[in-house]
């Protein structure tokens, strides 16, 4: 297993490029690899572990993958295989994207039922639902979720659940809708930008949906979907690391390939914290004149603070001049990292889905763990600000969503080096 050694204490200067969106990647090439009748070429792919595994999974299903310079090409299925094993789904909770899709083209599914995470339970009550309602029948027998349906026939439903919206529910039914026959509305739909960036790749492929970037979908099945092009849009969650890890290191960078509108509340936040943003069209120029200052945060759905920020922005407030209230309303139990970050000298105190954190003067360089991708993203942050040596260990969990993070870090001035363990 690889880590990695951040040597703290350095200031980043200079431009970071932001990479093609992880999870608008993720059901754009689930759709089409099982819904398009011909090839689709993506463009602006990230180079990632969950890109990878993903494309094992639709190989598995005998779709024809093939990634070069940032450009995925694919070939969809040959409509014989529908079934996603355990080996390859338990690696990657977003497989769980092939249930409605092959059931709307096959007729039939067999998922492995994806386990829990160290962000928590994440239960797929809502995937369930949707497709019910749009006429499968699904039995989940030793491990595995069985859907079928002669054909899924459109109709209204409301996807809300107990946390709010759900991304993967709505990507899973809105990509079934397309084929189903008749019109579906999906009320309560995730807005999330990755939601839309999907919805605008599904119509390219000629299906028929109305209210992209609303909580209300509207989706007219038809009978066939083709191949397309596509570029993915840029990923707001790395912009958004590269951001504060300008700020948390008192940096003067410019973080290229965002816009505004794709991180709000992300956006809103770091500037009532105290950090500089000044956007132009191409990106935004990062610059923290000021000590960081104390703010209370609530995670919810777009266009709410996203709990894929939660650590980052846990990482920066560490450092405040006073105390900061985090409240995480979307993965309740989502705080491992905050335990990491109390080794390195943070003062955060835990009551259920709520984080104090006590600023401090500084942090102090540790051996710590990344729990999840975003976690270990923050420690490399937290790391690069800190007093001396930051070794973050099971960096494989940062690879699946960060796409060459030392080096675009180390060249605005990080001191970071992967090594073996
Ligand atoms: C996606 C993102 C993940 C992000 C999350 C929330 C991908 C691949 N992953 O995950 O990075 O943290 O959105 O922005 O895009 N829920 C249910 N029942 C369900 C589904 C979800 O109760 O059937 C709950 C979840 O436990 C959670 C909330 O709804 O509390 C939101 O989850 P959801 O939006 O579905 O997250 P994912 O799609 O799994």
């Amino acid at each position: 297993m690889e880590k990695l050694i951040v040597k703290g204490g350095t200031r980043l200067q200079g431009t970071i490029p932001v990479s093609g969106c992880k999870n608008a990647v993720l059901p754009i090439a689930v759709a089409a690899s099982i819904l398009g009748d011909g090839t689709s070429v993506l463009h602006n792919v990230p180079n990632l572990t969950d890109v990878k595994t993903l494309g094992a999974v639709l190989e598995g299903l005998s779709a024809t993958i093939k990634f070069k310079n940032a450009t995925l090409y694919i070939e969809p299925i040959n409509h014989l295989e529908y079934e996603a094993p355990y080996d390859l789904v338990r690696k990657m909770r977003a497989s769980i994207y092939v249930l409605g899709p092959l059931v709307a083209k096959l007729g039939k599914a067999k998922v492995s039922f994806p386990g829990g995470c160290a962000i928590g339970p994440r239960p797929i009550d809502l995937h369930i639902r949707g497709l019910e309602q749009l006429g499968a029948e699904v039995n989940v027998e030793k491990g595995y979720i069985y859907a079928q349906a002669e054909r899924l026939v459109g109709t209204e439903m409301d996807l809300i659940g107990q946390h709010g919206p759900s991304v993967g529910a709505t990507a899973n039914v809105m990509m079934a809708a397309t084929l189903a026959q008749g019109t579906t509305v999906i009320r309560n739909a995730a807005r999330e930008p990755h939601i839309s960036d999907l919805a605008h790749f599904l119509k390219a492929m000629g299906a028929d949906i109305e209210g992209i970037g609303t909580s209300t979908l509207t989706i007219h099945g038809v009978k066939q979907l083709r191949g397309t092009e596509h570029t993915v849009i840029s990923d707001d969650i790395e912009a958004g690391t590269y951001i504060v890890a300008g700020a948390i290191t008192r940096g003067d960078v410019y973080v290229k390939g965002i816009t505004p509108k794709q991180i709000p509340a992300i956006s809103e936040k770091l500037v009532e914290a105290g950090v500089e943003l000044d956007w132009d069209a191409n990106g935004v120029r990062v610059t923290t004149p000021r000590e960081i200052q104390p703010i209370n945060v609530t995670t919810a759905p777009f266009p709410g603070f996203p709990t894929d920020m939660q650590a980052q922005i846990m990482g920066l407030l560490c450092l405040a001049s006073g105390t900061s209230v985090i409240a995480e309303n979307v993965h309740t139990d989502r705080f491992i990292h905050a335990a990491e970050l109390n080794r390195m000298g943070a003062n955060i105190m835990l009551d259920d889905s709520e984080a104090t954190i006590k600023g401090v003067a500084k942090l102090s360089g540790a051996p710590v763990m990344a729990s999840d991708l975003r976690a270990g993203a923050v420690l490399v942050a937290a790391g690069m600000a800190a007093t001396g040596e930051t070794a973050v260990s099971r960096v494989y969990h940062i690879d699946r969503g960060y796409e060459s993070i030392e080096k675009k870090l180390n060249d605005v001035g990080a001191n970071i080096t992967r090594v073996n363990e």
